[in-house]
């Protein structure tokens, strides 16, 4: 029989399982490093860093559980950007991927159906087939004829409303704006908004870059989302929160949609604090958009200069073309982390945002035109790429994020 333990070897054992689970994270953490190489990368408007000021705001937040809807920032939040939008409800959620796969799959009744975007949407790329997993759907991706942004002519051509057996009918039409940067016009969204009401179909946007439209038109949230059932607004992307996105739609299916997030594993506790650092992001950073769509101007104007072709370009965003001067994208990347004050890149996609440097948008071009003149000098001769006037760079549905360290090419 073995013997019974005594409180001291309880003790001992649980001090021992104490000293296994403690530990501290903050051994060698470089804030003002990360703050430096943050200035410096252009991958995307996500790594924004969470200021002194915006995490000092946060520490006062409110503690409550917001799974019983018992958190006052959260609830203050969501009623906030209710507001603004003109929608009656809001959801906090962690991701931007969250909100828009809750908002389809709260749209979709039961299959078969289909939703139909265009086809370098976020939600039919970039969310790891989360609409078929979450929502049994067909997607319906469709090729702008403009190569620029989806019209109604574009639409109805896709859409399926047919009672024919062997089709999904399309019941949700999801839109993106900006996309790559570029702003979809909102007569356009109008006109495909009016189409899809008349023929019983949902309109959600995924708008995780909203803000950017907001802030380069001046057109009002209201405006932007009125032609819309479902939004998804990110916080994490150029606002500048740590984290969050936040949908918005009527009562009833907002009140479906935290039904499904519970579901999916999102419903949280103590989201105050990271509330209350997005209802900082939206009063400071949003003012500073502007200056950031200017720099990113400053970029791509500085690009052309040297004779790189732009595959794209819009609000915070510069797709450029490395092989109109000759180089390849990881041989830009490798010269670029290598340089005494490191840059960072991912590939053709140049990404601005409020916390990026102009002295890093001056080194990148400085960079670039050394590497220019070095192809040059190997007698490289620029293509006819780079003769053609802009809109030549719209290649129709060729993808423009070419991402270093891999094999796809333009
Ligand atoms: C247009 C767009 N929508 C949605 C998302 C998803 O956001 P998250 O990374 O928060 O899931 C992203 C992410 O970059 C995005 O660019």
């Amino acid at each position: 029989m073995s013997p019974i333990p005594t409180l001291t070897d309880l003790e001992a054992a649980r001090a021992k399982v104490a000293n296994e689970l403690s530990v501290d994270v903050l051994k060698g953490v470089d804030l003002h490093k990360t703050e430096l190489a943050l200035a410096r990368n252009f991958t995307s408007d996500t790594i924004t860093y969470p200021t002194d000021g915006m995490i000092a705001y946060a520490m006062k937040a409110s503690r409550g559980d917001d799974v019983f809807k018992a958190d006052q920032c959260t609830v203050a939040l969501e009623a906030h950007i209710a507001q603004i939008t003109g929608k009656e409800a809001a959801l906090f959620c962690a991701s931007g991927t969250m909100t828009n796969q809750l908002a389809i799959r709260t749209h979709l009744l039961s299959p078969p159906h289909s939703v139909l975007c265009d086809a370098r949407a976020h939600v039919h790329r970039n969310e790891a087939g989360g609409i078929a997993h979450h929502s049994q759907a067909t997607t319906l991706p469709v090729m702008p004829e403009n190569g620029h942004h989806l019209t109604v002519k574009d639409v109805k051509a896709a859409a399926i409303l047919s009672e024919d057996v062997h089709l999904a009918p399309t019941r949700l039409i999801s839109l993106e704006n900006t996309l790559n940067g570029t702003i979809l016009p909102q007569d356009e969204i109008v006109a495909i908004s009016q189409y899809a009401r008349s023929s019983g179909i949902k309109m959600h946007l995924d708008g995780a870059r909203i803000w950017n439209v907001a802030a380069e038109t001046g057109a009002s949230l209201h405006e932007l989302c009125e032609p819309f059932d479902s939004v998804s607004l990110c916080l994490s992307k150029g606002i500048g929160a740590p984290i969050g996105s936040m949908l918005v739609g009527n009562r009833e299916f907002i009140s479906r949609a935290r039904w499904f997030r519970k579901m999916f594993g999102g419903g949280w506790r103590q989201s105050g604090y990271l509330a209350a650092a997005a209802a900082y992001a939206l009063t400071h950073n949003f003012p500073l958009l502007s200056g950031t769509h200017a720099l990113a101007r400053k970029l791509e104007a500085g690009l052309r200069d040297i004779g790189v072709g732009i595959l794209c370009s819009g609000t915070n965003m510069v797709f450029f073309d490395a092989r109109s001067i000759g180089v390849n994208y990881d041989e830009l990347v490798k010269r670029a982390l290598a340089l005494p004050e490191p840059l960072y890149l991912g590939g053709s996609r140049l990404v601005i945002h409020y916390q990026t440097s102009e002295k890093a948008v001056n080194d990148l071009l400085d960079l670039i035109q050394v590497m220019a003149n070095e192809k040059r000098a190997e007698g490289f001769v620029p293509g006819v790429l780079e003769q053609q006037p802009a809109d030549a760079y719209y290649p129709k549905m060729k993808e423009v994020f070419i991402r270093s360290g891999t094999k796809a090419v333009a």
